[in-house]
């Protein structure tokens, strides 16, 4: 999928998500919705200790196992709602472009799960489609129906990709109500001399496409 949506993700989402990291030597991590593996890795390689890498995705497993020599990194088939850490045992979680496809129930107890797994003063960096996009799939790309929360069924290389949008106060709130501090929001949109270069990015200068946020448990 990531290689699918090649400019977007390489150009603006994935920067963003490595911008917000913290300082990850010697970290248990974990990833949610890990695709490929490809920000396992990124985390090893910023010297994470162990990496646990969660996807449902049996064929998306396959092709991580298949990219991943580092030994720190470990593979479990499960949804993200499903999946279960330790009490306190995770320096970091993070989750990229995956938590639109939650509903805002499953959104909002994995946000819960991902509080209660970090240690004190333990990080969760996520990336995830912005609301001012999850709002308005199914109609004109202008935003539209951002008050109406809920699935979205949208085509996404396929029809019928389901999504959900949640308003940014629910994003936030769910953070919130999780014990969860928010530390970082951005908002990763072309410049304009991208744009220059890369014309086909030009609409992502219309609506922001990507949400990223870093919150934090107290210490
Ligand atoms: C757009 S890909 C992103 C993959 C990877 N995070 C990346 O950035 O390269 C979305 C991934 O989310 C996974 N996914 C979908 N629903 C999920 C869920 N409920 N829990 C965990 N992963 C999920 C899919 O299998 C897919 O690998």
């Amino acid at each position: 999928m990531r290689e699918e949506g090649a400019g977007l993700n390489e150009t603006l989402e994935r920067p963003a998500v490595l911008r917000l990291l913290p300082d990850l030597r010697g970290a248990r991590a974990v990833d949610l919705g890990c695709g490929d593996g490809s920000l396992c890795r990124e985390l090893v390689d910023r010297g994470a200790a162990e990496v646990t890498g969660v996807d449902p995705s049996a064929r998306m497993l396959d092709l991580a196992h298949q990219r991943t020599s580092e030994g720190q990194v470990t593979y479990i088939q499960a949804f993200a709602e499903d999946f279960v850490a330790r009490a306190s045992s995770v320096d970091t979680v993070v989750s990229s472009l995956v938590l639109h496809y939650l509903s805002s129930d499953g959104f909002k107890a994995v946000i819960r799960a991902v509080a209660s797994w970090l240690r004190p003063g333990g990080s969760v960096v996520v990336s995830m489609e912005h609301p001012a996009k999850t709002a308005s799939l199914g109609a004109e790309p202008t935003l539209r129906n951002y008050a109406d929360e809920g699935p979205k069924s949208t085509h996404w290389f396929t029809d019928g990709v389901v999504k959900h949008h949640s308003t940014l106060a629910t994003i936030c709130g769910s953070f919130h109500e999780a014990g969860l501090t928010i530390t970082q929001v951005l908002e990763p949109m072309p410049t304009v001399a991208l744009v220059r270069a890369r014309p086909d990015l030009a609409v992502h200068r219309q609506t922001p496409p990507i949400l990223v946020l870093k919150a934090q448990r107290g210490a």
